[in-house]
Parts: C-alpha cells; structure tokens; sequence
C-alpha cells in the first residue's frame, strides 16, 4: 500500500493509496493507535454502494460503528444539515475522542468535515473519498465547510483530517458523467506539473476511461502528490496555493453565470483551462501546440471546447463577483511553460473579453 504523509504547519497525517485500501481503513485506523467510536457520514448514493464495506472494516477492528445517512447533492452543504448532524452525534454519545469517517465525494466530504471541525471544538476525521475530483482534490488540503443562500464555501474552517483512504476502485460505481468531472481537476494537474504528466496522460487517457487501474492508481496519486506540496507550503491560502486555481477564474465565472445549472464545475474548469492556456500563448509565448493539444485531449474526455447559453458579459461579471478575485486582472493563473505556473498575472478586461467570446462562439 502506498502511503504519503501530508505535512502541514497543524498537523502530519497519512493518505493510503491503493486499489483495496477502503477494506483496510479499520485496521489502518487502528493501527495509528486510535480507539472510540467512528461515525461515518455519507450521502444515499454511496451508502448503498460502500457503506457496508466501511462498515465491516471498522467493526472488524473493534470499534464502536455507527452511519448518518445524508441526501445527496450539494442541498445537503447548509448550516441546516449541520445542525442537525450535531444533534444526531450528541444523541449517539459521540465525544471528544470519536471519530466522524467522511465517505462519499466532496460534498460529504465539506460538511462532515466541516461538522468534525466545529462539534466539540474539533473532533478526529477520516476521508475516504469516493469521487474522482474528491480524491484528487477536496479530501486532501483541510478545506472544510458549507454554503450560505447567497455564496458557496462561505462559512468554513481548515481543518486538516488524521487520516486520508484513498481507493481508486470505489470510482468503479461512480457514474461517467462524475468521473469526467474529475478529470478536469486531473488534466489541471497535468498542466500544472509539466509536459512529461501532460505527454504521458494525453497518450493514456483512454486506461483512465477504462478505469484501468494499474493507470489510474498511479495518476491520483501523482495528482495528490502535487496538491500536498503546494498545500504543505501555503496551507492557509495566501500565496503558492493559488496555482491550484489555474482554469477556475473563468471556469467559476461560467459556473456562476450559467447559475451552477448551465454548466458542472468540471466542465467548467475545462473551459477556463482553455482559456489560460490561450493568454498564456500570448503573454509568455507558451509554444501553441499545447493549446490544440488540450482542445483534443478535451474532447476526447467529453469535456467541453465552449460554451452556449450565457452571455460573455454575464461570465466577466460573475467573474468580477467572485470571491477570490480583488480585481479582475489581478487572479489569473497562467503557465510560463507546462510545469511552470505564475500566479497574480496582470490581464487586463479587453483581453480576458476577447477570449471568454472566443469561447462562447464555440472554441
Ligand atoms: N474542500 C475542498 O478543497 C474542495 C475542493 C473542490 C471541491 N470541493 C467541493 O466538492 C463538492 C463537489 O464534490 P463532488 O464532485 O465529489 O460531488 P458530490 O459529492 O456531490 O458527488 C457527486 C455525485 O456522485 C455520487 N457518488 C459519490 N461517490 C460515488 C460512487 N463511488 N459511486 C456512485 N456514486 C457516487 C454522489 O452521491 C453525488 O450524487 C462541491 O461542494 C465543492 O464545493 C471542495
Ligand atoms: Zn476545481
């Protein structure tokens, strides 16, 4: 079984990576040397898929077992739904040295993490992620929380979980449409750590697809492994971390103009990453063979090329009301070279205008 250590100024905690590695989260569990109870968080979809297997290998070690059900959807990320999950772990005598197991995507992930995080001032949290973008993205670097009626992730904490299980064959049940969502994240790591990911990963997708998991194993973790270097040296999201958001200026700015309906966060993604790629043609003269490139690669992933339905000037709006940009200019992330991120570049509005239209006439 592989296994990384995150280190982060709070806390050191293990991630297990292995195809198998949900069967053995009791034993590994224990064999931190924890005892109590563990209560596991997931949603309907996945409790009727893994949650037995949790539950089996917790007991197996000897703890105490117990399940919260949730529905699924992101409905279920409110201060609502975490109200009522405090009073459900305080009538199952759920205390300081319990342990809340977080099984599902990211959005279980957010709120059972969040709800670890503030029941009893903190109490343990393992996750064990069961979608692709959670297991590349949300489950690793302690970002917990909820949303409020007017934003998303407005109300949160960084908490950092004791313990990461990462098993690529719980993708096996995840419909196609929500492992493509992931695979936005993963093309991001590809361009974000260089050409050799980028080569390796353009040529192999189709293994990805597949669910190949002599492939995919070694993917997520190449992807865990770049966020947890980023995180580990800017846990608190002031500076280097910003290079996880390449792709998400525009791509929230489609997201939040398309009213979370239009287009998925993914696919999204996908289009603020052709995005970048094009201003990074032309402010640092990245070579042009990466643009058509990823434009193929993204079609071949299902992934969109340009979007329809929203105006250009509802995204560069939306993007100016985004929580993570001061200012229009101030928050792109852009690639110098694959491999080489630069953050804060200066894009002025007429140039970011021209290419969010680029992208609305279809790519
Ligand atoms: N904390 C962070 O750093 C961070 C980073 C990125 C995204 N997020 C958050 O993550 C959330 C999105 O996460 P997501 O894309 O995983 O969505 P999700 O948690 O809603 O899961 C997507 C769907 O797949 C189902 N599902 C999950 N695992 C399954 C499996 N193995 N088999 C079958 N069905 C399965 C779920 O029930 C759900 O219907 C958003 O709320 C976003 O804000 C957080
Ligand atoms: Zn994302």
């Amino acid at each position: 079984m592989i296994q990384l250590l995150a280190s982060t100024r709070s806390k050191e905690y293990p991630i297990f990576i292995s195809e198998g590695s949900a069967a053995a989260a009791g034993s590994l569990w224990k064999s931190q040397g924890r005892r109590g109870k563990v209560v596991i968080i997931t949603d309907g979809n996945v409790a009727g898929r893994h949650l037995g297997l949790l539950e089996e290998s917790f007991a197996g070690s000897g703890f105490t077992v117990n399940a919260i059900v949730v529905e699924a959807g992101e409905g279920v990320k409110s201060l609502e739904q975490a109200t009522g999950l405090y009073s459900r772990l305080f009538h199952l005598k759920t205390r300081r040295l319990d342990t809340i197991c977080a099984l599902g995507g990211g959005v279980v992930g957010d709120l059972a993490g969040f709800v670890a995080s503030t029941y009893m001032r903190g109490i343990g949290l393992i996750q064990v992620p069961t979608t692709l973008l959670s297991q590349v993205d949300s489950s690793i670097g302690g970002k917990v929380g909820v949303n409020i009626p007017e934003a998303k992730n407005y109300v949160g904490a960084f908490y950092q979980p004791d313990m990461v299980v990462t098993d690529p064959a719980l993708l096996l049940t995840l419909p196609r449409g929500q492992l493509v969502e992931g695979l936005a994240e993963v093309v991001k790591y590809c361009l974000l750590s260089g050409d050799e990911f980028f080569s390796n990963f353009e040529m192999s997708h189709q293994k990805f697809l597949s669910l190949d998991m002599a492939y995919v194993e070694p993917v997520v973790r190449r992807c865990i492994e770049y966020k947890l270097r980023v995180v580990s040296e800017d846990e608190r999201d002031y500076g280097r971390r910003a290079v996880l958001n390449l792709g998400h200026s525009v791509g929230h700015g489609i997201e939040a103009a398309g009213n979370y309906e239009a287009y998925s966060h993914g696919q999204a993604v996908a289009l603020g990453l052709l995005a970048a790629v094009r201003l990074s043609e032309e402010v640092f003269s990245l070579p042009a063979d990466y643009e058509r490139r990823l434009f193929s690669l993204l079609q071949d992933l299902d992934l969109p090329t340009g979007f329809e339905g929203i105006g250009a000037e509802a995204v560069l709006a939306a993007m100016t009301s985004d929580k993570k940009a001061d200012d229009l200019s101030a928050n792109m992330v852009l690639l110098k070279a694959l491999g080489e991120p630069v953050i804060n570049c200066d894009v002025s509005a007429g140039r970011l205008h021209l290419e969010v239209e680029r992208l609305a006439a279809g790519g």
